[in-house]
């Protein structure tokens, strides 16, 4: 019997990958296998939360006992279904790998192949985190950073620029932390600057670390 201190929260988590369509075969994805935001969503629900899971593609079975499963493909379907429940959610813990462009123009036709290279053109997509953090006003904001290079000074940025409560930073140079792997290995920072270290832990156990910053935050 775990604890209930996040009975009566209302928590949106986003997990996965998006996949942006080229056309109607090929797509645009990265490495997130989701279970950083599924382990997030299920201790959550374990300690009494009302989960709401906005997850792209994964090959996970979702938690039992979530308020509600919204299924995206697109960065553009996260931020709508982001938008829509915004107003009904406390807290919101944006674990996904939302890919920052997408391909400019769609083809509904399968790109036939020909002799010549082939170059596809990007567009930006919205940064969901950076929308929310400008409307959030007392809500709890907390997002992830994945980096490859100056991991403290990237994430700090990033908390300020997306007006995060906190941010969970995982280092990918690192084995056993970040995509795919069922350890993360991170670091903690927060609006004032201040930075926790963790050793390589469960996914479970990052997701408890995250959880109980968050029920500090919702006592104040
Ligand atoms: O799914 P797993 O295989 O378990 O892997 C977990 C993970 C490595 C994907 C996860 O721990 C993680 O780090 N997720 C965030 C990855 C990421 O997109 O980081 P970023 O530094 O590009 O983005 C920073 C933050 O802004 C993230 O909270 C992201 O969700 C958010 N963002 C980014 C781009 C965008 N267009 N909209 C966003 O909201």
């Amino acid at each position: 019997s775990t604890k209930q201190d996040l009975k009566g929260k209302s928590i949106i988590i986003t997990a996965g990958p998006t996949m942006e369509s080229i056309d109607p075969v090929r797509f645009i994805s990265n490495r997130s296998s989701g279970k950083m935001g599924y382990a997030i969503a299920s201790q959550a629900i374990n300690r009494g939360a009302d989960v709401t899971l906005i997850s792209g593609p994964t090959n996970l079975t979702p938690p039992q006992n979530l308020k509600k499963l919204v299924r995206i493909e697109s960065a553009k379907d996260m931020y709508d279904a982001v938008i829509e429940n915004f107003d009904e959610n406390q807290v919101i813990i944006k674990s996904a790998a939302v890919a920052d462009y997408k391909p400019k123009d769609y083809s509904d036709k399968k790109i036939k192949k020909s002799n010549d290279d082939l170059s596809i053109e990007l567009d930006r997509n919205k940064d969901i985190a950076y929308e929310i953090g400008k409307i959030k006003k007392d809500k709890i904001l907390v997002g992830f950073a994945a980096e490859t290079n100056d991991l403290i000074e990237n994430a700090k940025g990033k908390v300020q620029k997306k007006n995060l409560d906190f941010i969970v930073a995982n280092d990918l140079t690192k084995e056993g932390a970040g995509f795919g792997v069922d350890t993360n290995i991170v670091k903690i920072i927060d609006k004032q600057g201040n930075i926790t270290e963790y050793p390589k832990m469960k996914k479970e156990e990052v997701a408890n670390v995250i959880l109980d910053k968050i029920t500090m935050l919702l006592k104040r």
